[in-house]
Protein backbone atom coordinates (compact mmCIF):
# COMPACT_ATOMS: atom_id res chain seq x y z
CA UNK A 1 0.00 0.00 0.00
CA UNK A 2 1.05 3.63 -0.82
CA UNK A 3 1.60 5.27 2.53
CA UNK A 4 0.75 8.73 2.75
CA UNK A 5 3.57 11.02 4.17
CA UNK A 6 2.65 13.37 7.16
CA UNK A 7 4.43 15.83 9.16
CA UNK A 8 2.46 16.35 12.48
CA UNK A 9 3.24 19.79 13.81
CA UNK A 10 1.77 19.78 17.47
CA UNK A 11 1.74 21.72 21.02
CA UNK A 12 0.37 18.35 23.51
CA UNK A 13 -2.51 18.44 24.52
CA UNK A 14 -3.94 15.43 25.76
CA UNK A 15 -6.43 15.67 22.33
CA UNK A 16 -3.00 16.11 20.02
CA UNK A 17 -1.92 13.19 22.07
CA UNK A 18 -4.80 11.55 20.56
CA UNK A 19 -4.24 12.32 17.33
CA UNK A 20 -0.78 11.43 17.07
CA UNK A 21 -1.47 7.32 18.54
CA UNK A 22 -4.45 7.59 15.81
CA UNK A 23 -1.74 8.80 13.12
CA UNK A 24 0.87 5.91 14.81
CA UNK A 25 -1.54 3.42 14.76
CA UNK A 26 -2.64 3.81 10.99
CA UNK A 27 -0.33 1.81 8.49
CA UNK A 28 -1.87 4.28 5.32
CA UNK A 29 -0.11 7.27 7.09
CA UNK A 30 3.38 7.83 7.38
CA UNK A 31 4.50 10.19 9.92
CA UNK A 32 8.22 11.82 8.79
CA UNK A 33 8.38 13.41 11.57
CA UNK A 34 6.79 15.04 14.90
CA UNK A 35 7.20 19.50 15.05
CA UNK A 36 6.41 21.05 18.52
CA UNK A 37 5.02 24.53 18.92
CA UNK A 38 3.98 26.39 21.83
CA UNK A 39 0.40 26.71 22.30
CA UNK A 40 -1.42 24.92 24.87
CA UNK A 41 1.43 24.70 27.08
CA UNK A 42 5.36 26.50 26.61
CA UNK A 43 7.53 24.63 24.23
CA UNK A 44 9.65 22.59 26.20
CA UNK A 45 6.56 21.15 27.90
CA UNK A 46 5.01 20.35 23.95
CA UNK A 47 8.18 18.62 23.16
CA UNK A 48 8.26 16.97 26.45
CA UNK A 49 4.59 15.77 25.88
CA UNK A 50 5.32 14.96 22.07
CA UNK A 51 7.99 12.29 23.29
CA UNK A 52 5.75 11.10 26.27
CA UNK A 53 3.04 10.33 23.58
CA UNK A 54 5.35 8.24 21.07
CA UNK A 55 6.75 6.33 24.05
CA UNK A 56 3.20 4.64 25.04
CA UNK A 57 3.85 2.88 21.36
CA UNK A 58 6.34 1.16 19.39
CA UNK A 59 7.47 3.83 17.32
CA UNK A 60 9.81 5.18 19.51
CA UNK A 61 12.00 5.97 16.25
CA UNK A 62 9.77 8.66 14.45
CA UNK A 63 11.77 11.85 15.17
CA UNK A 64 10.71 14.56 17.43
CA UNK A 65 11.60 18.43 16.57
CA UNK A 66 11.59 21.59 18.55
CA UNK A 67 9.85 24.73 17.18
CA UNK A 68 8.93 28.12 17.49
CA UNK A 69 8.87 29.33 21.41
CA UNK A 70 5.94 32.10 21.00
CA UNK A 71 3.92 33.31 17.68
CA UNK A 72 5.55 35.25 15.13
CA UNK A 73 4.44 38.74 16.48
CA UNK A 74 2.19 38.33 19.06
CA UNK A 75 2.78 37.37 23.12
CA UNK A 76 2.06 33.46 23.70
CA UNK A 77 -1.32 32.62 25.12
CA UNK A 78 -1.19 29.32 26.84
CA UNK A 79 -4.35 27.24 27.71
CA UNK A 80 -3.67 25.07 31.10
CA UNK A 81 -6.89 25.97 32.46
CA UNK A 82 -7.56 23.08 30.08
CA UNK A 83 -4.68 20.90 29.66
CA UNK A 84 -3.07 21.20 33.24
CA UNK A 85 -0.08 22.66 33.82
CA UNK A 86 1.71 20.13 32.00
CA UNK A 87 -0.02 19.68 29.52
CA UNK A 88 -0.84 16.58 29.61
CA UNK A 89 -2.45 15.98 33.17
CA UNK A 90 -4.31 12.85 33.72
CA UNK A 91 -2.02 10.05 33.69
CA UNK A 92 1.61 9.61 35.23
CA UNK A 93 3.60 9.37 32.52
CA UNK A 94 7.81 9.25 32.83
CA UNK A 95 9.78 11.79 31.94
CA UNK A 96 11.04 10.78 28.45
CA UNK A 97 13.90 8.77 27.08
CA UNK A 98 13.70 9.83 23.23
CA UNK A 99 15.72 12.60 22.93
CA UNK A 100 14.78 15.79 20.66
CA UNK A 101 16.69 16.13 17.13
CA UNK A 102 19.48 18.69 16.61
CA UNK A 103 17.65 20.38 13.85
CA UNK A 104 14.74 22.58 14.36
CA UNK A 105 11.40 22.07 12.98
CA UNK A 106 11.48 25.29 10.65
CA UNK A 107 14.93 23.46 9.06
CA UNK A 108 13.00 19.44 9.69
CA UNK A 109 10.14 20.77 7.94
CA UNK A 110 11.63 22.43 5.05
CA UNK A 111 14.97 19.56 4.28
CA UNK A 112 11.65 17.11 3.94
CA UNK A 113 9.34 18.93 1.78
CA UNK A 114 12.56 19.17 -0.30
CA UNK A 115 13.38 15.90 -0.30
CA UNK A 116 9.59 14.43 -0.93
CA UNK A 117 9.22 16.54 -3.96
CA UNK A 118 8.09 14.45 -6.02
CA UNK A 119 5.63 12.52 -3.57
CA UNK A 120 4.20 15.28 -2.29
CA UNK A 121 4.19 15.41 1.93
CA UNK A 122 0.84 16.36 3.84
CA UNK A 123 1.09 18.69 6.84
CA UNK A 124 -1.64 18.10 9.67
CA UNK A 125 -1.63 20.94 12.33
CA UNK A 126 -3.12 20.49 15.47
CA UNK A 127 -1.66 23.55 17.23
CA UNK A 128 -0.96 27.33 16.63
CA UNK A 129 0.35 27.84 13.02
CA UNK A 130 3.71 29.55 13.49
CA UNK A 131 6.56 26.95 12.39
CA UNK A 132 4.64 26.58 9.12
CA UNK A 133 4.41 30.18 8.71
CA UNK A 134 8.14 30.40 9.66
CA UNK A 135 8.82 27.53 7.18
CA UNK A 136 7.25 29.47 4.56
CA UNK A 137 8.83 32.77 5.08
CA UNK A 138 12.04 31.22 5.28
CA UNK A 139 11.86 29.39 2.27
CA UNK A 140 8.83 30.56 -0.03
CA UNK A 141 9.54 27.25 -2.63
CA UNK A 142 8.35 24.49 -0.57
CA UNK A 143 5.07 26.28 -0.98
CA UNK A 144 4.80 24.85 -4.32
CA UNK A 145 5.69 20.92 -3.11
CA UNK A 146 3.41 20.77 -0.41
CA UNK A 147 0.20 18.24 -1.11
CA UNK A 148 -2.08 20.01 1.14
CA UNK A 149 -2.28 21.48 4.77
CA UNK A 150 -5.00 19.72 6.94
CA UNK A 151 -5.17 21.98 10.17
CA UNK A 152 -7.35 21.91 13.09
CA UNK A 153 -8.23 25.57 13.98
CA UNK A 154 -10.35 28.47 13.57
CA UNK A 155 -14.95 28.05 13.85
CA UNK A 156 -17.81 30.08 12.55
CA UNK A 157 -21.16 28.58 13.34
CA UNK A 158 -19.84 27.77 16.43
CA UNK A 159 -18.15 30.59 17.22
CA UNK A 160 -14.81 30.87 19.35
CA UNK A 161 -13.60 28.79 22.79
CA UNK A 162 -10.97 31.43 23.32
CA UNK A 163 -12.65 34.67 22.71
CA UNK A 164 -15.95 34.89 22.16
CA UNK A 165 -15.11 35.31 18.08
CA UNK A 166 -11.88 32.99 17.64
CA UNK A 167 -10.50 29.32 18.41
CA UNK A 168 -7.77 29.09 20.54
CA UNK A 169 -5.00 27.49 17.62
CA UNK A 170 -5.87 30.51 15.10
CA UNK A 171 -5.98 33.37 18.22
CA UNK A 172 -2.28 32.70 19.14
CA UNK A 173 -0.45 33.18 16.12
CA UNK A 174 -3.51 34.91 13.99
CA UNK A 175 -0.28 36.59 11.36
CA UNK A 176 0.82 33.06 11.04
CA UNK A 177 -3.12 30.98 10.10
CA UNK A 178 -3.17 34.57 7.57
CA UNK A 179 -0.10 33.38 6.09
CA UNK A 180 -1.03 29.79 5.48
CA UNK A 181 -4.40 30.51 4.69
CA UNK A 182 -3.14 32.84 2.21
CA UNK A 183 -0.55 30.55 0.82
CA UNK A 184 -2.61 29.16 -2.46
CA UNK A 185 -1.54 26.15 -0.63
CA UNK A 186 -4.65 23.57 -0.45
CA UNK A 187 -5.67 23.70 3.19
CA UNK A 188 -8.83 21.60 4.81
CA UNK A 189 -9.89 22.92 8.25
CA UNK A 190 -11.93 20.97 10.94
CA UNK A 191 -13.16 23.89 12.99
CA UNK A 192 -14.80 23.82 16.30
CA UNK A 193 -18.32 23.66 13.78
CA UNK A 194 -17.48 19.97 13.65
CA UNK A 195 -15.11 19.02 16.43
CA UNK A 196 -17.83 20.46 18.85
CA UNK A 197 -19.92 17.76 17.33
CA UNK A 198 -17.15 15.04 18.59
CA UNK A 199 -17.94 14.52 21.96
CA UNK A 200 -16.66 11.98 24.36
CA UNK A 201 -18.61 10.52 26.60
CA UNK A 202 -18.28 8.27 29.77
CA UNK A 203 -18.91 5.15 27.24
CA UNK A 204 -16.82 6.44 24.98
CA UNK A 205 -14.06 6.65 27.30
CA UNK A 206 -14.37 3.67 29.01
CA UNK A 207 -14.19 2.31 25.35
CA UNK A 208 -10.58 3.47 25.08
CA UNK A 209 -9.49 2.20 28.68
CA UNK A 210 -11.07 -1.23 28.01
CA UNK A 211 -8.83 -2.05 25.37
CA UNK A 212 -6.59 -2.90 28.07
CA UNK A 213 -2.65 -1.63 26.13
CA UNK A 214 -0.69 1.23 27.34
CA UNK A 215 -2.28 3.77 25.12
CA UNK A 216 -5.74 3.18 25.30
CA UNK A 217 -5.55 3.10 29.39
CA UNK A 218 -3.44 7.07 28.75
CA UNK A 219 -6.06 8.14 26.65
CA UNK A 220 -8.84 6.92 29.04
CA UNK A 221 -7.01 8.94 31.88
CA UNK A 222 -6.18 12.14 29.24
CA UNK A 223 -9.73 12.21 28.65
CA UNK A 224 -10.75 11.76 32.07
CA UNK A 225 -9.19 14.84 32.78
CA UNK A 226 -9.47 17.08 29.58
CA UNK A 227 -13.18 16.62 28.65
CA UNK A 228 -14.23 18.32 32.72
CA UNK A 229 -13.33 21.95 30.99
CA UNK A 230 -15.40 21.92 28.14
CA UNK A 231 -18.74 19.31 30.14
CA UNK A 232 -18.18 22.74 33.14
CA UNK A 233 -18.37 25.25 30.19
CA UNK A 234 -20.84 24.15 27.38
CA UNK A 235 -22.89 21.94 30.22
CA UNK A 236 -22.57 18.64 27.79
CA UNK A 237 -21.95 15.14 28.30
CA UNK A 238 -18.60 14.99 27.45
CA UNK A 239 -15.88 17.65 25.49
CA UNK A 240 -14.81 17.67 21.87
CA UNK A 241 -12.17 15.65 20.81
CA UNK A 242 -10.63 18.61 18.91
CA UNK A 243 -7.14 17.20 17.13
CA UNK A 244 -8.02 13.52 16.15
CA UNK A 245 -10.23 14.66 13.40
CA UNK A 246 -7.35 15.94 11.20
CA UNK A 247 -5.81 12.50 11.30
CA UNK A 248 -9.44 10.41 10.83
CA UNK A 249 -10.16 13.02 8.02
CA UNK A 250 -7.26 11.87 6.08
CA UNK A 251 -8.02 8.04 6.84
CA UNK A 252 -11.93 8.58 6.00
CA UNK A 253 -12.75 11.64 4.57
CA UNK A 254 -16.24 9.83 4.09
CA UNK A 255 -16.88 10.81 7.65
CA UNK A 256 -16.94 14.03 7.13
CA UNK A 257 -18.72 16.76 5.13
CA UNK A 258 -18.04 20.49 4.30
CA UNK A 259 -17.76 23.18 1.62
CA UNK A 260 -15.44 24.86 -0.09
CA UNK A 261 -15.18 28.37 1.03
CA UNK A 262 -13.22 31.60 1.40
CA UNK A 263 -12.14 31.99 4.90
CA UNK A 264 -9.70 34.48 6.00
CA UNK A 265 -8.33 35.62 9.73
CA UNK A 266 -8.68 38.84 11.66
CA UNK A 267 -5.66 40.61 12.64
CA UNK A 268 -6.35 44.04 13.27
CA UNK A 269 -9.10 43.90 15.75
CA UNK A 270 -8.66 43.66 19.12
CA UNK A 271 -12.31 42.46 19.77
CA UNK A 272 -11.72 39.97 16.93
CA UNK A 273 -8.80 39.33 16.50
CA UNK A 274 -8.43 35.87 15.23
CA UNK A 275 -11.32 35.08 14.17
CA UNK A 276 -12.13 33.19 10.81
CA UNK A 277 -14.68 34.67 8.64
CA UNK A 278 -15.82 32.10 6.51
CA UNK A 279 -17.91 33.29 3.37
CA UNK A 280 -20.42 30.62 3.49
CA UNK A 281 -22.51 31.89 1.17
CA UNK A 282 -19.90 33.03 -1.05
CA UNK A 283 -20.67 36.51 -0.72
CA UNK A 284 -17.77 38.22 -1.41
CA UNK A 285 -16.60 35.85 -4.69
CA UNK A 286 -13.11 36.14 -3.08
CA UNK A 287 -11.03 33.01 -3.60
CA UNK A 288 -11.75 29.51 -2.46
CA UNK A 289 -9.03 28.77 -0.48
CA UNK A 290 -10.47 26.16 2.04
CA UNK A 291 -12.36 23.34 1.95
CA UNK A 292 -14.09 24.03 5.94
CA UNK A 293 -15.24 21.09 6.87
CA UNK A 294 -18.73 20.77 9.17
CA UNK A 295 -20.41 17.70 9.79
CA UNK A 296 -19.01 14.29 10.94
CA UNK A 297 -20.52 10.79 11.59
CA UNK A 298 -19.66 10.83 15.34
CA UNK A 299 -20.25 7.30 16.11
CA UNK A 300 -18.32 6.20 13.26
CA UNK A 301 -15.48 8.56 14.23
CA UNK A 302 -15.09 7.04 17.80
CA UNK A 303 -15.37 3.64 16.38
CA UNK A 304 -12.81 3.77 14.35
CA UNK A 305 -10.25 5.49 16.73
CA UNK A 306 -10.97 2.73 19.36
CA UNK A 307 -10.39 0.34 16.52
CA UNK A 308 -7.33 2.18 15.56
CA UNK A 309 -5.54 2.37 19.21
CA UNK A 310 -6.26 -1.19 19.52
CA UNK A 311 -3.57 -1.87 17.05
CA UNK A 312 -0.77 -0.22 18.90
O1 LIG B 1 -9.19 25.02 20.11
C1 LIG B 1 -8.78 23.68 20.21
C2 LIG B 1 -7.37 23.53 19.79
O2 LIG B 1 -6.51 24.30 20.64
C3 LIG B 1 -6.84 22.08 19.91
O3 LIG B 1 -5.84 21.87 18.96
C4 LIG B 1 -6.26 22.06 21.28
O4 LIG B 1 -5.24 21.05 21.43
C5 LIG B 1 -5.63 23.43 21.35
O5 LIG B 1 -4.37 23.38 20.69
CA1 LIG C 1 -3.64 21.12 19.73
Amino acid sequence: MKRKKIIIDTDPGQDDAVAILLALASEELQVLGITCVAGNVPLRLTAENARKVLELTKYTNVPVFAGAEHPISRKLVTAEHVHGKTGLDGPILDPPKIRLQEIGAVEFIINTVFSHSKEKVTICTLGPLTNIALAFRKEPRIKKLIEQVVMMGGGFFEGGNITPAAEFNIYVDPEAAAEVLGSGIPVVMLPLDVTHKALTSRRRIEAFRDIGNKAGTAIAEMLDFFERFDVEKYGSEGGPLHDPNVIAYLLRPDFYGGRKVNVEVEINSDLTRGMTVVDWWNVTKKKKNVYYVNSIDDDEFFKFLTDRIGLL
